[in-house]
Formats: structure tokens, sequence, C-alpha cells
């Protein structure tokens, strides 16, 4: 298979083996354990720090254990003040690490190096912790997608990719670029082929919508399929292709190039069992009725558009209406997307992990889906002091946005979730 060579490659290829192991430590007067329990690194985490060390501090207590990761890390833009220092034992590295360029920002020609160097034991790590059916979720632009898909391919094997999901981060194009980014890459793996199955999601609204019981059915509401099928050779699947009598005598054969897509027998018993539809009149191409009761949900696919999942803006405004706009972060995601991820990965029991917080959507969405179905996901969030340009000092955002946005969640602050005005 062919792999991603990078600078400094060979020095960050085993690192994950050797930062040392850190305790991780229960802060109580910080925690919000339940009513009468003493806070406990069994509960929802967040953890203050890097991420390498916070990983690895996790190793002996949740390898393995882990259902979902989500992560979201600096796309190395050049703009987002994200620095490379992890403590890797070689004179190039201390010497990036030494340099004015750290931040990492534009100018820095060796940019795509030092995020490949950050990103190659945070990978390893969190493949580690990942539970064999468990599944991982990366967004990225196209700053690096392209190297991160790469990257993953050879941490976690290509045969393990499942799928690079779109999500149309935008509402509308920007009008100083003449062909601008609309959308933001997920890319989906799982950490052993064939272990895991994605679920299907629940129908929205107006999917649920769509059902109805126009003949009174006893089985209840329902939607339904035509059930003629492709077949452009008329010589093929003879056998499918026997005449109907519809309710109002009319015989009808199926169009040209398609056929039935079940035998006569199957077609028949499906009739007497009253899940064939004709029309109001009786007079339609026979269709196949499914249940709203059976339908065990939707599939999802690669399309994820903003009128289903949000966008930037809404992101934003998520977290304004909670911690008002003074706390405003740059980079966040909508609760929604988060759910969709929740939904397609996780079930009521699930651990979640997501090792670039930021503002803390992801446990804000695992709170959303345990009081929407009773459920006892518990979520492990990672955040690091960051870097503020402006201040040119660093930051506790761990603390003050993270920490605080999940606090306010818990104590109930009533936030309308998918409101995209
Ligand atoms: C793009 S933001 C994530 C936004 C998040 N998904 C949300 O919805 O708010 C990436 C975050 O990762 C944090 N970060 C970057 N490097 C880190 C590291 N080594 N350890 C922990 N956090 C880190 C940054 O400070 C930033 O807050």
């Amino acid at each position: 298979m062919p792999t991603l060579d990078f600078k400094g490659k060979q020095f960050v290829h085993s690192h994950h083996l050797s930062v040392p192991f850190r305790e991780l430590r229960v802060e109580a007067k910080k925690s919000l354990p339940a009513k009468g329990a003493k806070p406990s690194l069994d509960d929802n985490l967040i953890i203050h720090g890097d991420n390498l060390e916070a990983l690895k501090a996790l190793l002996p207590t949740h390898a393995g254990k882990v259902d979902c990761i989500f992560i979201d890390p600096p796309y190395n833009t050049g703009n987002e003040g994200w620095c490379y220092n992890d403590n890797v034992r070689s004179p190039l590295m201390k010497e990036w690490i030494k340099k004015a360029a750290n931040p990492v920002d534009k100018e820095d020609l060796e940019r795509h190096d030092k995020w490949l160097c950050m990103m190659w034991p945070r990978l390893h790590l969190l493949r580690e912790l990942l539970a064999e059916d468990g599944v991982i979720f990366l967004t990225i632009d196209d700053n690096e997608q392209h190297r991160l898909r790469a990257l993953l391919d050879e941490i976690f094997g290509e045969d393990c990719f499942i799928a690079s999901a779109v999500w149309q981060k935008r509402t509308s194009p920007e009008s100083r670029k003449r062909l601008g980014p609309a959308h933001d890459t997920v890319h989906v793996y799982y950490k052993r082929t064939n272990a895991v199955k994605l679920s299907k999601l629940d129908h929205s609204e107006e999917q649920t919508d769509a059902f109805s019981n126009p003949d009174g059915d006893p089985n209840g509401s329902w939607t339904s399929t035509d059930i003629s099928a492709q077949n452009p050779d008329p010589s093929k699947r003879k056998d499918q292709q026997y005449k109907i009598k519809l309710p109002n005598g009319t015989i009808i054969s199926p169009p040209p190039g398609r056929c039935w897509s079940m035998l006569e027998p199957e077609f028949e018993r499906l009739r007497k069992e009253g899940r064939i539809w004709f029309g109001v009149k009786g007079d339609a191409r026979p269709r196949i009725k499914t249940y709203f009761d059976e339908s065990s949900g939707v599939s999802s696919w690669t399309w994820w558009p903003n009128d289903e999942l949000g966008h930037n803006q809404e992101a934003k405004k998520e977290i304004m209406e909670i911690l008002g706009s003074e706390n405003a972060f740059d980079y966040p995601k909508p609760v929604r997307l988060l759910a969709r991820i929740l939904g397609l990965a996780t079930s009521t029991e699930s651990l979640i992990l997501d090792s670039f917080a930021g503002s803390g959507t992801t446990a804000h969405a695992v709170l959303a889906a345990n009081a929407k179905d009773g459920g006892n996901r518990r979520f492990i969030l990672v955040q690091c002091d960051e870097y503020n340009k402006a201040a040119n000092e660093m930051v506790d955002l761990c603390q003050t946005l993270t920490a605080e946005r999940v606090r306010r969640v818990i104590q109930g602050h009533s936030h309308p979730i998918g409101r995209a005005e």
C-alpha cells in the first residue's frame, strides 16, 4: 500500500509508546456528581490538558472500551493558533518547538509536516482506546483531508475505511471566492472490518409525516414503493413478467424495460394480506406497503446537508445562547451534526470520546440524546489551554468554555437544538 511520507515521521513513528503515563486526578470542586454520589473517573469526564498525555492516561482504564470517537482537530488553516509542542526526542522537533513559527501559521513551510507529526501519535492512541466494534469520525477540510485520509489508511487500515461524508457547513457561497468551499469532510473508520454495524437513523418529522393510512389499514400507517424493477432485457426474468388484474378489472403487464420485483406467488400472498396498494380508485400500478411499526428507521448516506444537520452559524448561535456573546468560539460544530454521528454509532449505553473538545458540542449532543431516549451514554472530553492571538497569551478554554457549557446544559439550560434561522 502506498504510504505518506513527511518530515519527522521517523521520529514520531513510535512516539505514542514513549509518552509517559500521567495520573488523572478528579477535581471535586469542579465536578457535578449526581445527588448523593462522589465524583469519580467513571463519570462523564472533561480532561484539562494536552490530549496526547490525556489519551495515554486513559489507556489503563479505557483501552478497548470507547464505542464512538469524534474528533474535530485544528484544520491547519494557518490561522487557528494551534502549536506543535510534543516532547519528541529529536533535534528536528526541538528546533520546531523553539522557532517563532510556533503557533503554526500560513508562512510556515513545514506546517503540513508538523500537523501530521501532531496527529500521528494521537491517532494511534485513539485506535487503542476504541472498542473492537467501535467507530471513529473525524471532521476536516481541504487543507488536510487528503493527507488525513492517507494517515488513517496507514494507522487504521484501508479495509477499515467506511466512508467520507460531506457535511454542508455553509448556507451560501463566500462572495470573495469564485469557487469557495461549502463543506467539511467527515472521514469514518472502524477498528475491525465487519465487527461493527452502523445503525439506521430514526425517522425525521418529515419522514414520519410521509406515513399515512388512506385505506384504514388495521396495521396502521404506511408508505409505499413501486413493485416494478429494472429489466432491460425482456428475455430475462420471464417469471417476473406475469399479468396483474387491478381491482377495477384492468389487466396490466410491467412497463417496458421493467419486470415485477417479486414472483407471482409472493405477489398474491401480499395482495391477500392487504399489503398491496392500487390507488384510491383501484386503477393504479401496484405498490407495496411498508408499515411505520415495521420500519426499522432510515439508512444514511454520505450527503449531510445543513437543513438536516445544521451549519457553522447555527453552531455559533447555539453557544451564544448558552454562554452569551462574549464567549463566542470560532470553530464549533452544531449539535445536530453530532446527533447524526451518535445516531449512527451509539446505543443507549455507549461511551463517547472527543479529544479536541473545543466548546463541548459532543457532550451537549450526548446529554441531548440521553434526554431524548432515556439513555445512559457517557462522554470523555479533552481540551487543552489555547493560544489567544489577540492577547498573545494562553487561555484556559477547558474551564471557561468546554466545562462551562456542559455544566449549563446539565443544569437544564433549555436550548432549542436545531433552530436554524
Ligand atoms: C476545531 S476545535 C473543536 C471544536 C468542537 N468540535 C466544537 O464543536 O466546539 C479544536 C479544539 O481542539 C483543541 N486542541 C488543539 N490541540 C489540542 C491538544 N493537543 N490537546 C487538546 N486539545 C487540543 C483546540 O484548542 C480547539 O479548541
